[in-house]
């Protein structure tokens, strides 16, 4: 490809563009061309994921394909039962595909692990019987905090394997996240790993593990990866060494079938409040609608494709399009442990080109990152066996679509922007890529057999083109089926406000006059930095853990880089402003409470914050002066000068490098 100059004006013609049509050479062998699935799940929804639901191998047949008599709390295939790991592995073992690759790993120094399909079993067998010798049983709950390893793959599909619902912490998150999640999970067992390497670096993980981990009686067993040889304390009784355990263990450890209904994982994730939500997805439902998204929305064809997802499986993008959907449907993944930057700003195209890669999925963050870092590092490489693109976690602004439909996919490549939650278990909104059109910026239409609106405060559907709250207007096979032990937090958090079925999702979008869905962003308290969900109350609550910190609230800010960027107000216990050495001991101690990837990017000292007369935080406002907008209706407030107060603050505010 030519200069800069010229990528800027081929960029700019494409953005005159409103429609994309998928390729013709894609088309001609993709696994769906037309709408008429779309229609026939119209025609009969329930039905048509029962069609579905019969490409998995159930040791049951189902009675019932949704029984909704207790409406929101919804149940799929009731009476069915099936293993889910037996879905990922054994019947692909049975079928003659042992020998299929299911992960390419790569790790971070350049390290290769070639794993197929019959050795992820094996293992999977192992690790299920090193649980059950510690007592670790159906039901009861295994917390897994791991870097991007096989290991991580591996622990996931025993805990299914054996009925024990997994509860994974993303490995970014700090020892004090695993430990509250322990906590509210009452997990029996951890699965973790000795150090992680990040950038070059080496970090001890099971230490930090150690030193927080006290005090939750019912944790009886840890397990742990060598991974690094960072050392380690092993308690005698609770600790064990993974090798050791899995070598000791039987080989054979038959996949029990369990209802359609049996909880397989909680993940937890931010919601309005400091308390992350547990949210529940169980194994039939969830089975059918991963399995069934994954091929056709990827437009898979096992035998040929290799898939690439460099999330991470801590998140539900990792649990559905990076373990279970792949290896439900026998695919081969590339795995990779490192950061998108380590070791050069080249590696995710250096694995595209090295491991064949065909379908590529990653969210806008990312995409926006390659963006600066040049064209010539995708350039460099040799992509022409992608023939797919993705897109999660974010609205795609046009022009990173843009650049990624030319500079990744050679203008060959339809891209898929996905939109879905952890809630939702599975890819909602998207276009199907042999048979729609795509317009970038919007995610599409909703998947046969989903229904998606936009309302009104009322829940009354407005006029098109009009932005309002996205709802889903039905229920659908892989949604959460509750929030862990707070049943009545998961019906007044999504259902009360419209009633079941109506689903309240917690995003902006409007619906264009065809009928595609424009996503805006949340309209609740979760802030989405980098595809990732945050609470304010969540970051608020942990910068007033601070001892210098008297009062702090917390809003989003639009952000080039990562969509949007927290940005804190604080109010300190003795000064009015502090220093740059104040806010980077916030940073960190805030990074030290939730993780990194929740360290404010912008900190505005606060002599005192917007309240009513109630003594409210009023974030709307905070909300304006963050966003540099006119501020809104200030008569409400106390004592309206501390508007003034905190603009001039904004300007000299201090920013993270
Ligand atoms: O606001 C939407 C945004 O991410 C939220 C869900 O976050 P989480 O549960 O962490 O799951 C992320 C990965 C599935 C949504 O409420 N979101 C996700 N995908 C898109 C999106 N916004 C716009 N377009 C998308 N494709």
């Amino acid at each position: 490809m030519a200069d800069a100059s010229q990528l800027e004006a081929d960029l700019e013609a494409l953005l005159q563009q409103e429609w994309f049509e998928p390729p013709a050479d894609f088309v001609r062998d993709a696994l769906i061309t037309d709408l008429s699935v779309h229609e026939a799940a119209e025609r009969d929804p329930v039905g048509w994921w029962e069609e579905q639901a019969r490409a998995l191998d159930w040791a049951q047949p189902w009675t019932r394909g949704l029984v909704d008599d207790d409406a929101p709390f919804y149940r799929w295939f009731e009476g069915g039962k099936l293993n889910l790991s037996h879905n990922c592995l054994d019947r692909h073992v049975a079928a003659g595909l042992g020998e299929r690759v299911a992960l390419h790993w790569h790790g971070e120094e350049g390290e290769i692990r070639t794993i197929t399909y019959a050795q992820l079993l094996a293992d999977v067998e192992r690790c299920a019987n090193a649980l059950k010798a510690r007592g670790v049983g159906a039901g009861d709950v295994v917390g897994i905090y791991l870097p991007m390893i096989p290991e991580v793959v591996v622990a996931m599909l025993a805990c299914a394997r054996i009925g024990a619902p997994h509860n994974v912490v993303f490995g970014g998150f700090s020892a004090e996240s695993v430990h509250e999640r322990m906590a509210f999970s009452n997990a029996s067992a951890l699965i973790t790993v000795d150090g992680a390497r990040r950038k070059g670096r080496t970090a001890p993980v099971k230490s930090e593990v150690d030193r927080v981990m006290d005090g939750l009686t019912h944790l009886e067993t840890i397990l742990v990866v060598r991974h690094t040889g960072v050392a380690c304390e092993m308690r005698d009784g609770r600790d064990l060494w993974w090798d050791e355990a899995l070598a000791a263990a039987a080989p054979e450890c038959p996949a029990e079938p369990f209802d359609s209904e049996h909880p397989l994982f909680i993940l937890y994730s931010s919601g309005s409040t400091a308390k992350p939500k547990g949210i529940q997805h169980t194994t039939g439902g969830y089975l059918t609608g991963i399995a069934w998204s994954f091929k056709h929305v990827f437009d898979l064809k096992p035998e040929t494709d290799v898939y690439f997802c460099p999330a991470d499986v801590g998140w539900i993008t990792g649990h559905s399009y990076i373990v279970y959907g792949p290896l439900a449907n026998g695919a081969t993944s590339v795995m990779y442990e490192g950061a998108p930057d380590y070791p050069n700003q080249g590696i995710w195209w250096e694995l595209c080109e090295r491991y064949g890669v065909t379908i590529f999925y990653t969210a806008p963050t990312a995409i926006r990152a390659c963006m600066k870092w040049g064209a010539e590092l995708v350039q460099e490489h040799d992509l022409s066996k992608l023939r797919l693109l993705g897109s999660v976690g974010e609205p795609i602004n046009p022009k990173a679509w843009a650049w990624y439909w030319l500079v990744v996919g050679g203008g060959r490549c339809p891209i898929v922007d996905t939109w879905w939650q952890t809630e939702t278990g599975q890819m909602v909104i998207t276009t199907l890529p042999g048979a729609q059109r795509m317009k970038p910026g919007s995610a599409g239409t909703p998947l046969p057999g989903m229904r998606a609106s936009v309302v009104d405060e009322e829940g009354r559907e407005v006029q098109r083109d009009t932005q309002g709250l996205l709802t889903l207007d039905r229920p659908w096979p892989g949604m959460l089926r509750t929030l862990y032990r707070e049943p009545d937090r998961y019906v007044s958090g999504y259902w009360e406000r419209f009633g079941a079925p109506t689903y309240l999702v917690g995003d902006a979008s409007r619906q264009d006059h065809d009928g595609y869905f424009w996503v805006i962003g949340r309209v609740d308290d979760v802030i989405n930095v980098s595809g990732h969900r945050l609470s304010t109350a969540e970051v608020e609550s942990a910068l007033v853990s601070h001892p210098k910190v008297a009062e702090a609230a917390v809003v989003g800010q639009s952000d080039e880089d990562t969509g949007q960027a927290i940005c804190a107000f604080v109010t300190l216990r003795d000064e009015v402003t502090g220093d740059d050495a104040m806010a980077l001991d916030l940073r960190d101690h805030v990074a030290h409470r939730i993780g990194k990837l929740a360290r404010p990017k912008r900190i505005i000292w606060a002599g005192e914050l917007p309240k009513t007369r109630s003594g409210k935080i009023m974030r709307r406002l905070l909300k304006d002066i963050a966003e540099g907008r006119e501020i809104g209706d200030v008569t409400t407030l106390r004592d309206p000068d501390v508007m003034g107060q905190l603009t001039q603050a904004m300007r000299g505010r201090g920013d993270e490098d």
